[in-house]
């Protein structure tokens, strides 16, 4: 069966942001998140507190939350990746926040410059501290299909790297697909090696355009909060090959033709879509937004 209702964890102004060469104005990006919340999307990812040198596009990171207005009713996580990056999010008033793990040793490397075993040493204070100032965290884990240098990734290192992230005390894991490879059997696989799938998300790239199908199979094994990004924006700096997230609206029209409540106005959000596309120059590869704003 499929849940009656889906959380959208909409990463539109992180994810899909991040990969932009042209950094966008910090004016730009409240804009965007004040018209995905009035959208109905209540889980806005809003930035990272990350290097400003790793990721340049979300180097202003303070100003935006500084310069944002929280609606009642919505939450507006940040990664982070170490206790530098928890300090600043810290000081900017977070309330959630999410670190981020690599299922693989060379991406592991590539985007936290560190080992896949010495990534948890850098994680751990950080949820330590943060559970301990009343803030809860969500643990990504990345390349859990596929790794664009190692290939095929075992299901068994993609479980135990979760559920470490899961003992460190994150109430909820996002399963990466970050380079958009899976196929639903893949993904039915990987769910059913987790004990708990209440405390699973996905967090699909659309790459091969599986992302939807795999998104299926996942609610089917009992997930309900899906990551998206709004026009289908995005990408990982840091991966090869890595192109956008699943689209917010492609998600939304699949769950409003199911019956699956989330809460979501299509129009409000294809409109913001189209509105940011202007922004960026160049249209929303989303097909739900392009077959809406004929
Ligand atoms: P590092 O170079 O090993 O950092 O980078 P370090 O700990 O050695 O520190 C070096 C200097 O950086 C120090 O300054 C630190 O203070 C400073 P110095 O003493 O030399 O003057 N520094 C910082 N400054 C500001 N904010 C910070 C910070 N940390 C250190 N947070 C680090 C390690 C983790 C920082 C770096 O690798 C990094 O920033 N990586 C982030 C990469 C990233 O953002 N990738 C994209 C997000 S992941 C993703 O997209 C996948 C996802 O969508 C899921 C999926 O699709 O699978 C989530
Ligand atoms: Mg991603």
């Amino acid at each position: 069966g499929l849940p009656s209702r889906v959380t959208i964890w909409e990463v539109g102004a992180r994810d899909g942001l991040q990969n932009e060469s042209v950094v966008v104005p910090v004016s730009v990006k409240l804009e965007f998140l004040a018209r995905l919340a009035s959208a109905g999307l209540s889980v806005l990812e809003a930035t990272s507190f990350v290097h400003p040198k790793w990721v340049p596009q979300l180097a202003d990171a303070a100003e935006l939350l500084a310069g944002l207005d929280r609606r009642a009713g919505v939450v507006y996580p940040v990664l982070v990746p170490n206790e530098r990056g928890l300090d600043r999010a810290l000081e900017a008033g977070v309330s959630h926040i999410a670190i981020f793990a690599s299922a693989t040793e060379t991406f592991a490397a590539r985007n936290l410059n560190r080992t896949l075993e010495s990534q948890f040493e850098m994680f751990e204070p950080v949820v330590a501290r943060a559970l301990a100032a009343g803030v809860s965290v969500r643990g990504y884990v990345s390349m859990c299909f596929g790794d664009p240098w190692e290939g095929a990734v075992p299901q068994s290192q993609v479980v135990a790297v979760g559920e470490r992230l899961l003992g460190m005390g994150c109430s909820q894991l996002s399963l990466g697909d970050t380079i958009g490879v899976a196929t639903p059997g893949q993904v039915e696989a990987l769910l059913a090696g987790f004990s708990d799938v209440s405390r699973l998300a996905v967090h699909f790239h659309d790459t091969y355009g599986q992302a939807l199908s795999n998104t299926l199979a996942a609610l089917r094994c009992g997930v309900t909060t899906v990551d998206s990004s709004a026009g289908g924006l995005g990408g990982c700096p840091y991966a090869e090959s890595a192109t956008g997230n699943l689209a917010t609206e492609d998600l939304v029209w699949m769950l409003d033709g199911l019956g699956v409540e989330t809460g979501v106005d299509l129009d409000a959000l294809v409109a913001t879509s189209v509105w940011m596309a202007e922004q960026l120059g160049r249209p929303s590869p989303s097909r739900v937004v392009r077959a809406l704003s004929k």
